[in-house]
């Protein structure tokens, strides 16, 4: 028999902002694989552990997701790290890795599961968790701020591509989240400067928010599931953007 539940495979699940969304995502009744270094026993679906800097990962995601489920209707491109250096500096490797997970693996997925979300019965989405740094950039960032930059080009040209066969494409672009990405940035800046953690939020963190807190992971998985109705088919070949006034400035 047919599988009549809408099915999605999401990068980087084992954390933070993934785990947020394969949670929201069950909640809401869809058939989720979770992707990530590691398979996931904690996950509410099913699990892959793949690296996604290979081709072969990015391949294995969207086979296992079909092998699963028997259809595809959402690609959530999650997973992604940060390295902070000043260019001179900025080891090459760390480059390579950075521009593979954040700009390559989103292009292989959608490469791969393209034809699914053809056939996907309410049209095929495809959502890349972005950044505020897909649109403003900050120094010492420069391998990540450009392939954010980069990912939005993707959504754009595959939202231009996917019109006609009812594919949307959408780049959510989050300033800073509580995930333990940022929580362990907080640490180590205030073990590195003597100061409290509360301090290197307000001081150090959140310096670019105009509305000073995080955002919560769950309040991503909350913009990934409006996108998935009616209303959100609208915000195609777009940034939605959630950054606390960051790039309004
Ligand atoms: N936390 C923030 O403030 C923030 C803000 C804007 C955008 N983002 C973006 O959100 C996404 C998720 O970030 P997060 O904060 O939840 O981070 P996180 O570190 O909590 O989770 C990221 C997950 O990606 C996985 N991952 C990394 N490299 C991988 C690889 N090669 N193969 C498979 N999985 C891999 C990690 O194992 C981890 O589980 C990232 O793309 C990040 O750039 C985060």
């Amino acid at each position: 028999m047919e599988n009549e539940q809408r099915a999605a495979v999401v990068t980087g699940s084992g954390s933070g902002i993934g785990r947020a969304i394969v949670d929201r995502l069950h909640g809401d009744g869809w058939s989720v694989l979770g992707v990530d270094l590691k398979s996931d026993e904690t996950l509410p679906g099913p699990s892959l552990g793949a690296d996604l800097t290979t081709r072969e990962g990015n391949r294995a995601a969207v086979d296992t997701a079909l092998e699963h489920f028997g259809r595809l209707d959402l690609v959530v491109a999650n997973a992604g790290f940060q390295h902070v250096s000043p260019v001179a500096d900025f080891d090459e490797d760390r480059w390579d890795a950075l521009l593979g997970i954040l700009l390559t693996s989103p292009f292989l997925l959608a490469k791969y599961a393209w034809e699914s979300l053809r056939a996907a019965p309410e049209g095929g989405r495809f959502v890349a968790i972005a950044s505020a740094h897909a649109l403003a950039a900050s120094p010492f960032k420069a391998g990540y701020v450009s392939a954010k930059h980069g990912v939005l080009g993707l959504v754009k040209t595959l939202a231009l591509e996917g019109a006609a066969d009812g594919i949307t494409a959408t780049a959510v672009c989050p300033g800073y989240v509580r995930t333990p990405l940022v929580e362990k940035q907080i640490a180590d800046q205030a073990r590195a400067h003597g100061i409290s953690e509360d301090r290197v939020l307000e001081e150090v963190i959140l310096t670019p928010h105009a509305s000073k807190r995080l955002i919560e992971p769950s309040e991503v998985a909350d913009v990934v599931a409006f996108l998935q109705t009616r209303a959100g088919s609208s915000f195609t070949g777009s940034p939605v953007i959630m950054d606390m006034g960051w790039t309004a400035r």
